[in-house]
């Protein structure tokens, strides 16, 4: 009888769904473990260093087209919007959106609940008067929004270049989504990461200091702590690679050796070379981002870039579908 057809042994106290991902991702080839689970506490505190890191350019440089555009954008979106932000993490990068546009309300939709009441807690003491709804939820699926902002113009925030983690027919399904979330008449500022060249976008997802590296593999060590597995961490190494037919990074971990492992009583054996994709960071160029856009319900309004072309915020309305050629 085939392995996968027994049952896994149950883990005590882990997530199942943690596990069932983990043990389907690593049954299939190739190997692949969905990038959500990075983020557990030291995930999370690694990738806050990532964004820090000399070679890791998005932070900074979406960072700093806010800081020049958001009243640009508050002149387009008009005041008095309630603006909801998708995986809104700690809110480092909404004060300057917030504070150029006179908006109604914040609503941060997070998975994470600690990270959310957190972050929403600093942001009510810098915007005294700002009501906060923070909503706990998974915004893959449309979201219910507070009643309290039922009547108000919506602006949808999704920085980061996030929607570059999806494959595109995720990312379209997202977009999609989205429109679900906030109705028709929204309007939504998104960051996107742009194509450039191997020599930059190597780096800032494999960075001199290993931090890039270390949280990649802290998804095998996480999977040793929560599911009292004996995957040998020290004989994988990170690899980021730029896989120019799809236009995007992958991050995966590469076996260096013949190995085996067990996972809840399965047994996974790989050899020398063989890898888990553990991410991707899709990259648009500016029609590229904007046909995206568009495939998902979003008419773009706006692009700015900045100066050397390595990223780009959009503007973008959700219309009724007019009648088209
Ligand atoms: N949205 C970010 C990006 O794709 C997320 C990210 C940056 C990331 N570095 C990473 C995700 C390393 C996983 C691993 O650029």
């Amino acid at each position: 009888m085939l392995l996968l057809d027994e049952p896994a042994d149950t883990v005590p106290h882990a997530d199942p769904a943690f596990l069932s991902d983990v043990l389907a991702g690593l049954a299939q080839e190739p190997k692949a473990i969905p990038a959500r689970w990075f983020y557990d506490r030291r995930g999370s505190e690694l990738f806050e260093e990532i964004t820090k890191l000399p070679e890791y350019y998005p932070t900074r440089v979406e960072t700093g087209l806010l800081e020049m555009h958001s009243a640009e954008v508050g002149r387009i979106t008009g005041s008095g919007r309630a603006v909801v932000e998708f995986g809104s993490g700690s809110s480092l990068k909404t004060p300057h959106l917030l504070r150029a546009i006179d908006p109604a309300a914040y609503v941060p939709i997070d998975i994470s609940g600690d990270f959310l009441r957190e972050s929403a807690d600093g942001l009510a003491q810098a915007f005294p008067g700002l009501p906060i709804f923070p909503v706990e939820a998974n915004f893959m699926r449309p979201v219910a929004l507070p009643q309290e902002i039922a009547g108000k113009a919506k602006l949808g925030f999704f920085p980061g270049s996030t929607i570059g983690n999806l494959v595109p027919r995720s990312a379209v399904n997202l977009l999609r989504s989205m429109i679900d979330t906030l109705g028709l008449g929204a309007m939504l500022l998104i960051g996107m990461d742009r194509v450039k060249g191997e020599d930059v976008l190597v780096p800032a997802y494999d960075d001199a200091a290993g931090v890039t590296a270390a949280f990649n593999l802290n998804l095998l060590e996480r999977i040793n702590r929560e599911l009292g597995a004996d995957v040998p961490v020290h004989l994988f190494r990170h690899q980021a690679r730029w896989n120019d037919l799809w236009a995007r990074i992958e991050m995966h971990l590469v076996a260096t050796e013949d190995l085996s492992f067990t996972i809840a009583g399965r047994r996974f054996a790989m050899q020398a070379g063989d890898t888990i994709h553990t991410e991707n960071s899709h990259k648009y160029d500016p029609r590229s981002a904007r046909q995206l856009l568009a495939a998902g319900g979003w008419s773009p309004i706006r692009e700015w870039p900045d100066a050397d072309g390595k990223f780009s915020l959009f503007l973008a309305e959700a219309r009724a579908e007019p009648v088209a050629p």
